[in-house]
């Protein structure tokens, strides 16, 4: 359900949570929903070439965390979202394009973007609904593709996403001056 809060406030309170309930679980609907938001993202030339597996089961995510060094998100999140860079996205060749974004580093790393821009909708949609979550780049990519059976030559892992209630609440990190970031010219 969400709350409904200005979009500030969202961005003022999401937090990086590591540690959460374990007992609180996501109904498929109300991830739908949230997957929904975050696919409403920007891509370049529109390509949408994210896709999400929501891992809910607590057998798989337990080996996943022995994988990452049992990291306590995979294990105590209600689930943990991995977004992937389908390499096979453009199923219909468009116009001056590489058949396939294998081909083209610069693709990749322009997936990359594409996967920030809905990594963050997806967190912000979360906390909207009043949960909790954290991205994570830290995790053995070939672990993750052996255990989920992913097809490695076709998705590469990109960014893992916990999402649940918080055992212990997030805190607001440090952040840098906004004259250290900004320049005006
Ligand atoms: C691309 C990216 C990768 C990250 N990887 C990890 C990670 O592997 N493990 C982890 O615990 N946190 C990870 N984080 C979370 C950051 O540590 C966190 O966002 C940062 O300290 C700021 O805190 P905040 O999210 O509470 O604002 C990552 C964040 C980003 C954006």
């Amino acid at each position: 359900m969400t709350t409904n809060q200005p979009i500030n406030d969202v961005m003022n309170a999401r937090h990086s949570v590591r540690a959460y309930d374990g007992v609180t679980t996501i109904k498929h609907a109300e991830m739908q929903a949230l997957l929904k938001a975050a696919f409403l993202a920007p891509s370049a030339l529109n390509l949408q070439p994210i896709r999400a597996l929501v891992i809910e089961s607590q057998i798989v995510r337990q080996h996943l965390a022995t994988a990452t060094g049992n990291t306590s998100q995979l294990t105590t999140a209600s689930a943990v979202v991995l977004f992937v860079n389908d390499r096979e996205n453009l199923a219909e060749p468009k116009p001056f394009m590489p058949a396939k974004q294998t081909a083209d580093k610069a693709h990749l790393a322009i997936a990359a973007l594409d996967c920030g821009m809905v990594a963050m909708q997806f967190m912000l949609a979360a906390k909207d609904h009043g949960y909790e979550t954290n991205p994570m780049t830290g995790f053995d990519h070939a672990a993750f593709s052996r255990i989920l059976d992913l097809d490695a030559e076709r998705y590469e892992p990109l960014l893992l996403v916990s999402i649940g209630k918080a055992a212990t609440a997030g805190k607001m990190a440090k952040h840098k001056a906004i004259k250290a970031l900004v320049d005006f010219r």
